[in-house]
């Protein structure tokens, strides 16, 4: 028989007990203008425009190369959580691809083999100039100055507000191929990230993993474990590979 396809369609949710915040909500990254939660009288201070759409970048790239170079900073300190690790674990029972809006490689790092990123990849370089030339980076930072071998300026391979997302197709591809459909983390509220979940046709099998489960879901015939991903992952991965027959190594415990 052959494996099921899981699709996996990973946000920010994921990566929150890894120390990477999410965007939306009370502590979210983007969420500014209000006061903050230290009752100093303070406000967050990012602002999307400031440091996430192409107009960022032309006003003030210093600025935008900061942030960038902050988050990596982060995101290399960071661990994969028992969510990512399951999810790598599933690939023991069924063909797995992860298509994440994340940036972060913690997904990689846990050891899932297909993972396409939607939004890029804050680990890579890419040439303003030449969008093919891509350079991972390693330990290294962005800097004004630091140019491809073209001699233009290098950017985060990300995708910023207002910018194509190149990913798409092949990501609405999958979907239409899944068998079932695992959602872990994501508000689905950004688009055209968020349209996946209804391109999945009518009898494949939904899921989400959300302490909050996004309304749109709600909307969809999905199964919802309205639980934190560390827990609510590896209880899912452990069902399906449990109804597969897999006995895997996290199932034997
Ligand atoms: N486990 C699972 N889910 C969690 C957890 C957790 N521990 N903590 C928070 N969440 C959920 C929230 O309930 C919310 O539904 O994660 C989701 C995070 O939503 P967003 O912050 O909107 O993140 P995401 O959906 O990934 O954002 C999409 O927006 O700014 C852009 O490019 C950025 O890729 C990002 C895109």
């Amino acid at each position: 028989m052959p494996k099921q396809r899981v699709v996996v369609l990973s946000g920010a949710g994921i990566s929150a007990e890894s120390g990477l915040g999410t965007f939306r909500g009370p502590e979210g990254l983007w969420d500014t203008g209000e006061p903050n939660s230290h009752g100093d009288g303070g406000t967050r201070t990012v602002r999307v425009e400031d440091v996430a759409t192409p107009s960022a970048w032309v006003a003030d790239p210093a600025q935008v190369l900061r942030f960038y170079n902050e988050r990596r900073a982060q995101v290399r300190t960071a661990q994969p959580n028992a969510a990512h690790r399951a999810l790598a674990t599933l690939e023991q029972g069924f063909e797995v691809d992860t298509i994440t809006q994340n940036i972060d490689d913690l997904h990689e790092r846990a050891g899932s083999s297909r993972v396409l990123h939607l939004h890029g990849e804050i680990m890579v370089a890419r040439s303003t100039a030449h969008s093919e030339h891509l350079e991972p980076l390693g330990d290294q930072d962005i800097h004004l100055g630091d140019m491809c071998p073209q001699g233009s300026q290098l950017r985060p391979h990300v995708v910023w507000f207002g910018e194509d997302v190149p990913a798409m197709s092949v990501a609405a591809e999958l979907v239409t191929q899944a068998d079932i459909l695992l959602c872990v983390g994501t508000s689905l509220q950004v688009y055209p990230a968020a349209s996946l979940v209804f391109l999945a046709p009518d009898e494949v099998r939904r899921i989400v993993v959300d302490p909050n489960i996004p309304e749109s879901i709600t909307r969809t015939a999905f199964e919802c474990l309205a639980k934190r991903a560390t827990e609510g992952v590896p209880q899912i991965v452990h069902e399906l590979l449990r109804d597969a027959g897999i006995e895997s190594e996290e199932n034997k415990s």
